[in-house]
């Protein structure tokens, strides 16, 4: 079983890599074997899994420099995998598109995919050429969104191009759900969005909601998850929730 799950949302600051950091570890948490893979030039994930110093190797040199893509895959704090990100993918994800080799990264986890239990991808807050790579690889794709206004601009793409590559056969993602990430329900806006988002899109709407928490956004600089940092706070409580709650959505089915 490799359940590859991309993380995605074309906005930025909406809590991809916290989201993605964090269930990489409570799925670890839960001794389920998991690579997590950092698709973003900015490598927020390659940080906040505490080896940005020594991410020497990652998908660039992979492509670039025959690297093999074991050679890439480092140990973080917090007992999963990771293939690093950084700023030379800029430069992979160019070359991608001008090479015109859409799917090099599916072909490239092949030999490694089987070790895992899940794939979590972090995405970058653009649909680009890695962006892409991350939805064709993927399964099934969880989109973090935060409950304010205007929050749903840009979905509708997302939700398209998932389709679109679904209906071409060129990968078996669907939608696995929307997560809301740091909620505070005193604010009534933030109520309002939220009841809005379940009527809407019903079942497609993970029950657990993620607060707006300040040990989530300490953990980074410790290079370690919130599940580590704070295992007791309520964001860390609200990731081991949702990550039981996506088990119970891909396993048991
Ligand atoms: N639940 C939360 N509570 C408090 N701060 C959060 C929470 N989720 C994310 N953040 C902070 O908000 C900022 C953006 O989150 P991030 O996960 O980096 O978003 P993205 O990857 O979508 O750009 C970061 O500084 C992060 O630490
Ligand atoms: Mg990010």
């Amino acid at each position: 079983m490799n359940k590859v799950i991309a993380i995605a949302n074309q906005k930025g600051g909406v809590g991809k890599t916290t989201t993605a950091v964090n269930l990489a570890a409570s799925l670890a948490a839960t001794k389920r074997k998991v690579l997590l893979i950092d698709l973003d030039p900015q490598g927020n994930a390659t940080t906040a899994a505490g080896i940005k110093e020594n991410a020497t190797t990652n998908l660039y040199n992979h492509y670039f420099e025959n690297t093999s893509i074991e050679d890439c895959v480092y140990e973080s704090s917090d007992g999963y995998k990771i293939i690093p990100g950084g700023e030379e993918l800029i430069a992979l994800e160019i070359a991608i598109r001008n090479d015109n080799k859409q799917g090099f990264m599916s072909k490239s986890l092949e030999p490694i995919s089987q070790n895992y239990d899940y794939t979590i991808i972090d995405t970058p807050p653009t649909l680009n050429q890695l962006t892409i790579e991350g939805l064709f690889c993927a399964s099934g794709t969880l989109i973090p969104l935060q409950c304010e206004y205007y929050s749903l601009e840009g979905v509708t793409g997302l939700m398209n191009t998932i389709e679109t590559i679904s209906n071409k056969n060129m990968s078996s993602n669907r939608i696995l759900g929307i997560v809301r990430t740091m909620v505070d329900m005193r604010n009534n806006l933030a109520k309002e969005v939220s009841d809005e988002l379940e009527k809407h899109f019903e079942s497609l709407v993970f029950n657990t909601l993620i607060p707006r928490n300040v040990k989530l956004a300490e953990a980074p600089s410790h290079g370690i998850s919130g599940i580590k940092y704070k295992p007791d706070s309520y964001g860390a409580r609200a990731y081991l929730a949702l990550a039981g709650e996506l088990i119970r959505k891909v396993e048991y089915v």
